[in-house]
């Protein structure tokens, strides 16, 4: 590598990197004021959302009434269908906040997701008797189940749909990539059902769950001080708990008013279609313009996972083409989308050394480029301005619905998870630090921390939440 002749390079070369640093540093950088704007028209979207059916921000009622008492016991099943894998967990709630898991994880191909929706349920269904099968059978292979026996199954299917009830859902759009074919606007659970009938799997889904609702759940079953849940991973978004006389769109349902529902916000669609309120770069308009859904999810694509690698990817390509970056190599394996993912953001953020070695591993090993120290250097500030901005804007996320629900003054837990809250460097710092600037000192009541599993336990939970109802005759 060049690593060692960086003395021998000409002083402007570095100078030139800081210069280009500085550009972009205004164009990610985001200012208190600029943050305290973007949560006022949050709030207000997050509003509409509540008034009136398919609003921006969809604000979608769960039919999950209130907080689990922590006494929730029993065995539960759990099918997440998230934005990379498929998992399959079995849950066992001992009540007092306390649970144990079991899982198996399967991977979805890129073909599973653009395919006929239809086979991709199936697929859900056959990984879920390959489950139950090993699982539920003695050493003899004899099933340990009594003859009929069914067992309960949360589902967990993390993209947007409307409920009637919870264990009905229409989709209403897919995102974070997929795209599977006749299943928008189609009743997803009932879709599902005839998977599992298909291939005679002895489980009856109770509930389907988005993964923010199952992690406020499963935070507030484990620590009750909990008051909002966020996923931070392939996609963004938000849930927490309304009081239905403030949900205006469900009035005409009955529900008592006294009650309250988790919500899921779907925030990720903040500012889609008119992008009046977000700050875009022109990386983030091609980022939008050559997804597959021009328009939509406006904010989840300035902050998850899906989106970082290829925004900071764009910005290489850039400085490749006005001859600034590797100049005299091939660089055409940095020319597919995509190619660059979120997890070398992370690292280059978190590389310990003086030579960032591990950039070099990063350009050499997967993109067959060399890099001087210079190029490092600028290439960690350039993901570190990217995953500040990220962090901050999700501050403003929580900020809206924090000052929608007055929770600044007594102060709230936000249980969060995803692999860019757990495995990105910095990133809860970050948050923090986006909602010290917006709020000043009472901005530090609020707190993220690392979330129970929401899709396997918080399922598992609001499965048996949905049990307890049912047997009350309340469904
Ligand atoms: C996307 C989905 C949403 C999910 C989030 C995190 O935003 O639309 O339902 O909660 O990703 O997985």
């Amino acid at each position: 590598t060049r690593t060692h002749e960086d003395e021998d390079l000409p002083h402007a070369t570095k100078k030139t990197m800081a210069d280009h640093l500085r550009k972009y540093e205004s164009l990610f950088t985001l200012t208190p004021q600029r943050m305290r704007m973007i949560v006022e028209a949050f709030k207000d979207s997050l509003e509409l959302g509540l008034k009136k059916p398919e609003q921006v921000v969809p604000m979608i009622p769960t039919f999950v009434f209130g907080w689990p008492s922590g006494k929730e016991s029993g065995d539960f099943l759990a099918l997440d269908l998230g934005g990379t894998n498929l998992r399959v967990c079995l849950v066992t709630l001992q009540g007092e906040g306390k649970f144990e898991m079991t899982q198996t994880k399967y991977r979805l191909t890129e073909e599973q997701k653009q395919d006929e929706g239809q086979k991709l349920f199936d697929f859900c269904a056959e990984c879920l008797k390959t489950f139950v099968d090993t699982n539920f059978t003695d050493g003899d292979g004899k099933s340990l189940l009594k003859p009929g026996e069914m067992l309960p199954l949360g589902f967990t299917f993390s993209y947007p749909c409307v409920q009637e009830r919870i264990d009905h859902g229409k989709l209403i759009r897919w995102t974070k990539g997929f795209g599977a074919l006749n299943t928008e606007g189609r009743d997803v659970a009932e879709m599902f059902r005839r998977s599992i009938q298909k291939y005679k799997v002895p489980v009856v889904m109770t509930a389907l769950i988005n993964d923010t609702t199952g992690t406020l759940i499963a935070s507030s079953y484990v620590n009750p001080r909990t008051k909002i849940a966020v996923i931070f991973g392939t996609g963004c978004n938000a849930a927490y708990m309304e009081n239905v006389k403030d949900i205006d769109k469900i009035k005409d349902l009955g529900i008592d008013e006294k009650a309250q529902m988790a919500i899921n916000c779907e925030w990720g669609a903040f500012d889609s279609f008119e992008h009046e309120h977000l700050p875009r770069t022109k990386y983030d308009i091609i980022v939008d313009e050559t997804s597959n859904k021009p328009g939509e999810q406006a904010f989840e694509k300035l902050i998850s996972g899906r989106y970082l690698g290829e925004i900071l990817r764009l910005v290489i390509c850039e400085l490749i083409d006005e001859g600034v970056l590797f100049l005299g190599q091939e660089t055409y394996k940095l020319e597919t989308p995509y190619v660059f993912e979120t997890a070398f953001l992370s690292l280059m953020e978190s590389d310990p050394t003086d030579e960032l070695l591990m950039i070099i591993g990063i350009f050499t090993h997967f993109f067959a480029v060399e890099t001087t120290l210079a190029e490092r250097q600028f290439f960690r500030a350039l993901a570190m301005l990217i995953g500040r901005r990220a962090a901050r804007l999700s501050a403003c996320g929580i900020a809206a619905i924090v000052s929608k629900m007055g929770y600044l003054d007594e102060g709230c837990l936000v249980g969060a998870d995803g692999s860019l809250y757990n495995k990105y460097p910095g990133f809860a710092e970050r948050v923090h630090e986006g909602l010290f600037d917006v709020f000043g000192e009472k901005g530090r009541n609020i707190i993220t921390h690392h979330a129970e599993d929401g899709s396997g336990v918080g399922s598992a939970i609001i499965a048996a939440m949905t049990k307890v109802r049912r047997d009350a005759g309340l469904y």
